[in-house]
């Protein structure tokens, strides 16, 4: 497969616009799309915000930081990026929306792109099957905070072709990621050990086992966790967390995934966690 040196990243929200920096970072030519140019903005103020603070650091230069903004090209038209080599969709977890991107990147992207989705946990086969290229699908779920967190999970679906599976993985390893091999299991591996562990932490607020300061408080100080689960699903959003929790209660029909009563109160009383200003905790 030719190399990857154009990327088109759909969605400039929190992971969006750290894909899209990590890219230009590693010198890659992007186009970072969304629908409106104001999500676009938000996105390239807080890619701006990273970049000072590793200039104020004396980990990268002006030159390179401008260098850097330079590789990034914004728009708000998908077919912006249609020469693009691969499109990183990472729009809102929701599998009509994502279905309606990728049937449009397949009639729009040139015939050998990648189209890969930054999905959670949404099938990757089932996102695969409405393009007529779905050998060149994959996931590629990176972590958030996407500059700092090392690892991309690669998503074959069951048609993924070996060839774009190695072009993903050592495009992943070119941004800076350790990427690691994962089958198309709903919620991966990531959110299938992660998510159930948070659903648990907050049935233990439910149950008033204990508050969510003194959860969080034992599985920093006694699992060594840099966050807490209640601080880190705050930080994920609760509506992200009951999203991923829905995708494995209804993938695996196992009780074991039950979301917490809780959680989906939270989210219907509009408490999505740090984005929304309360969560579990409160944010000014
Ligand atoms: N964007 C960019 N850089 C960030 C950042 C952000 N949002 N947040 C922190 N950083 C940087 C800081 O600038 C700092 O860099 P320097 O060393 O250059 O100063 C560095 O990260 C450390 O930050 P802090 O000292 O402020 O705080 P910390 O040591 O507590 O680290 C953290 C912050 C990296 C977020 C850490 O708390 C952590 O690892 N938390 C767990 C994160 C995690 O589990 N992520 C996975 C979420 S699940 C997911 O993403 C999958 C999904 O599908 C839901």
């Amino acid at each position: 497969m030719a190399e990857i040196r154009k990327v088109m990243v759909i969605g400039a929200g929190q992971m969006g616009s750290g894909i899209a920096q990590v890219a230009a970072e590693a010198g890659l030519q992007v186009v970072l799309n969304d629908i409106q140019d104001e999500f676009i903005q938000r996105g390239l103020a807080v890619i701006r915000k990273n970049l000072q603070r590793a200039v104020d650091k004396g980990r990268m230069g002006q030159e390179e930081m401008a260098a850097v903004l330079g590789r990034i090209e914004t728009s708000c038209q998908l077919d912006a990026g249609s020469d693009a080599d691969i499109a990183i969709e990472a729009a809102t977890e929701n599998m009509d929306i994502k279905l309606g991107i990728f049937r449009k990147l397949d009639e729009l992207m040139k015939g050998d792109a990648i189209l890969a989705s930054n999905t959670s946990s949404l099938p990757i086969t089932e996102i695969a099957a409405v393009t007529r290229r779905p050998e060149q699908v994959i996931g590629m779920h990176f972590m958030n905070p996407v500059p700092v967190m090392k690892l991309v999970e690669v998503i074959r679906g069951l048609a993924t072709s070996d060839a774009v599976y190695t072009a993903v993985h050592e495009l992943a390893e070119k941004m800076g990621k350790t990427a690691v091999e994962v089958n198309d299991f709903p919620g991966f591996v990531s959110n299938r050990v992660l998510l159930p562990m948070i659903n648990e932490a907050i049935y233990c607020v439910y149950e008033g086992v204990a508050t969510p300061e003194a959860i969080d408080e034992v599985m920093k100080l006694g699992m060594n966790h840099p966050m807490g689960p209640l601080t880190l699903a705050d930080f994920i959003g609760l509506d992200t967390c009951l999203a991923i929790m829905e995708v494995l209660y209804e993938g695996f029909r196992d009780s074991k995934y039950r979301p917490c009563p809780l959680l989906r109160k939270y989210v219907k009383a509009g408490w999505l966690g740090k984005k929304s200003g309360r969560g579990f905790y409160v944010y000014n």
